[in-house]
């Protein structure tokens, strides 16, 4: 998503070099979406990873149109569903997805239609697994009773941990997998994010905003601490606390350079003991972010 020039600035050419560097390094789950770069970044992961396709997972999703701003629309009607998933593969030049998902949940369109319509797709060998992203237990279990759901793709970190109540074990009965978004907490865990340029698409979300922003960032110098302390970075650390959550939970840390694809990956050498991850839990209980993690309008939009 930061390729496509979320978070400030991208360069294409750089974006290739680190997409390619990534798969080089051993990275073999690439996530993207029709919406990010308004096709951009779809076009972008097809032009970097096309011709090394094989023994690759790319990811893509449908059903928001215009990320931010107020023409955002949801859509999950299941002729919008057919149509979005042609243009995926065209901006990526493949001729299958290994997982697609919903992007947000349409309140107008029942799951079932949606998912009925995603089902279709893997009958027609367009996709492989179907997913969710930002969806509620009910919804899932509704989704899943139409089609196996291979994964659910919501926001997860120490700063974003409601999930973990009711969706986590929702999705562990029924054999769905978690990929955490934003497990950098949008890169605020990293602790070099101590400041944001004014316009910056972050300050949408009250948690970075004033107040709230300076309370958060007490937690993340700390987490920098105990990081130096345990001879990791604190992005190595958050990773870290995710990727012990289980093996049915797998990250996407997101970044436009490769030296930091590279410093992200070292957190698989990561081992925390259960001292180390109760302290970390300690640390960032859930609900202790101070504000939330949309504004209000988008908050509406997820757990449906
Ligand atoms: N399903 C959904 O609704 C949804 C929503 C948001 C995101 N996503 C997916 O999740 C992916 C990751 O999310 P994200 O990019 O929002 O958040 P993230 O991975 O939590 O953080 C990305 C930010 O952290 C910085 N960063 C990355 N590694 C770093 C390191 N080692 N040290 C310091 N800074 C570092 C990046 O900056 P640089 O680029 O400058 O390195 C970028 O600003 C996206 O690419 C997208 O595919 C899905």
């Amino acid at each position: 998503m930061g390729l496509s020039g979320i978070y400030g600035g991208s360069d294409d050419e750089q974006g290739i070099r680190t997409l390619q560097g990534a798969a080089d390094a051993g990275v073999t789950f690439f996530d993207t979406a029709d919406v990010y770069g308004n096709g951009h970044n779809e076009e972008l992961l097809g032009r970097a990873l096309r011709d090394r396709r094989q023994g690759l997972v790319i990811a893509s999703k449908f059903g928001l149109k215009a990320q931010t701003g107020s023409d955002r629309q949801v859509r999950g009607h299941p002729d919008y569903v057919k149509q979005a998933v042609r243009a995926s593969l065209r901006r990526l030049g493949l001729d299958y997805l290994d997982l697609y998902y919903l992007h947000r949940v349409d309140p107008q369109v029942p799951i079932e239609d949606t998912v009925g319509a995603m089902a279709e797709l893997v009958q027609q060998g367009l996709v492989r697994q179907l997913g969710l992203s930002e969806a509620s237990p009910a919804t899932i279990r509704r989704a899943a009773a139409v089609h196996p759901i291979a994964a659910l793709q919501s926001e997860w970190s120490l700063w974003a941990r409601d999930l973990e109540a009711e969706i986590l074990p929702t999705c562990r009965e029924l054999g769905i997998g978690l990929v955490p978004w934003s497990p950098l907490g949008r890169g605020f865990l990293t602790h070099q994010l101590t400041q944001l340029a004014p316009g910056d698409y972050r300050l949408t979300a009250p948690r970075f905003q004033g107040d709230n922003f300076q309370e958060n960032l007490v937690r993340a110098g700390r987490l920098a601490e105990l990081a130096t302390q345990w001879n990791c970075s604190a992005a190595q650390l958050a990773l870290a606390w995710l990727l012990h959550q289980g093996n049915d939970v797998v990250p996407i840390p997101g970044t436009r350079s490769l030296e930091r694809v590279h410093e992200n990956l070292g957190a698989l050498q990561v081992q925390l003991d259960p001292t180390q991850r109760a302290a970390l839990e300690q640390l960032f209980p859930p609900g202790s972010t101070a504000g939330e993690r949309y504004p209000e309008h988008l908050m509406r939009t997820v757990n449906l």
